[in-house]
């Protein structure tokens, strides 16, 4: 019942700065005393260092700030690996949403045959060639598949990459035409708000836990706040209307718990300066904490 707490102030990989200070607005949101109170030994590991980018516009071909993003993923990644070595279950808080390559290599190192469920508005499968801004956050997922620039896809090493088949995101409601060809190329399992209208909540996260639990040894959660619909968490750098609400989202946190099967998760686009009085953070801390067995009765 250890769990690191890793902070990962970056905010290159968005467009919207601020969102390197999610990490201190969960902190005074008490998520660490929101772990404690379900019984956990909490190991708050603070913040990797990121650096500051020289050139204020640092890109290369369609990506931004791609060599920063590389050294922090690279520390994320050996961080990561490091208390999983120790027996800590890795709670990563960002952070825009490109961390999510350097926590999932981490864990892959550590969990050969890794499932996702990847919580968010957005796929975030593009490449530099579909993407159109340029921001890396937006491309994570695609990274964690194998697809990408080299050096983002070998950051932490080479190493076998997730397998579509065993990806489920949660929550999108746009995506971009290069990523709606690569995901169906790929066979990653899309449910789009549509699928949670009609099916509701509870078969969809059914659903994503068995295509997330197929043939693995465990399941990772990327939760990007913005899955949430905005009314809900305002906090985020690219919202987008009819997400999910408070409701749905809590769902979904208590399925994946009671499964059993968590290895590592990670929370991420909490944007305090879009936020009103912390409520983004606070409401991410309490899906934490039914993701962790929080419940009622
Ligand atoms: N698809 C858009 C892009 O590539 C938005 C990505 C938003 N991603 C996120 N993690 N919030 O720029
Ligand atoms: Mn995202
Ligand atoms: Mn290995
Ligand atoms: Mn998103």
């Amino acid at each position: 019942k250890n769990v690191s707490i890793i902070g990962v102030p970056m905010d290159l990989g968005a467009d919207r700065r601020g969102v390197d200070m999610g990490p201190s607005a969960l902190r005074c949101a008490c998520l660490q005393e929101k772990l404690e109170g379900l019984g956990f030994v909490v190991h708050d590991q603070g913040d990797l260092r990121i650096e500051r980018p020289k050139n204020p516009f640092g890109s290369e071909g369609n990506l931004k700030y791609l060599n920063e993003i590389i050294r922090a993923n690279a520390e994320l990644c050996g961080k990561v690996e490091s208390e999983m070595k120790q027996g800590r279950f890795p709670l990563v808080i960002g952070g825009d949403h490109s961390i999510a390559i350097g926590t999932i290599k981490g864990v892959l190192k550590q969990v050969e045959r890794l499932g996702v469920i990847w919580f968010d508005a957005h796929a975030d499968a593009n490449t530099a060639e579909t993407s159109p801004s340029g921001n890396i956050h937006g491309m994570s997922l695609a990274v964690s598949l194998g697809f990408g620039h080299p050096d983002l896809v070998s950051i932490g090493g080479e190493h076998a990459a997730i397998r579509p088949g065993n990806v489920a995101i949660i929550g999108v409601r746009t995506i971009d035409p290069g990523e709606k060809k690569f995901l169906k190329e790929q066979g990653v399992h899309v449910f789009t708000m549509k699928d949670i209208d009609s099916m509701g909540m509870k078969r969809v996260v059914e659903q994503a836990i068995g295509i997330a639990s197929d043939g693995t040894d465990g399941i990772h959660l990327s939760l990007d706040m913005d899955g949430m619909d905005p009314s809900e968490a305002p906090g985020v750098g690219t919202p987008v209307l009819g997400g999910l609400s408070y409701r749905e989202s809590h769902l979904a946190m208590e399925m994946i718990g009671e499964s059993r099967l968590l290895v590592s998760a990670e929370l991420v686009e909490v944007n305090p300066i879009l936020d009103h009085c912390n409520r983004t953070a606070k409401t991410a801390v309490s899906l934490v904490g039914s993701l962790f067995g929080e419940s009622i009765l």
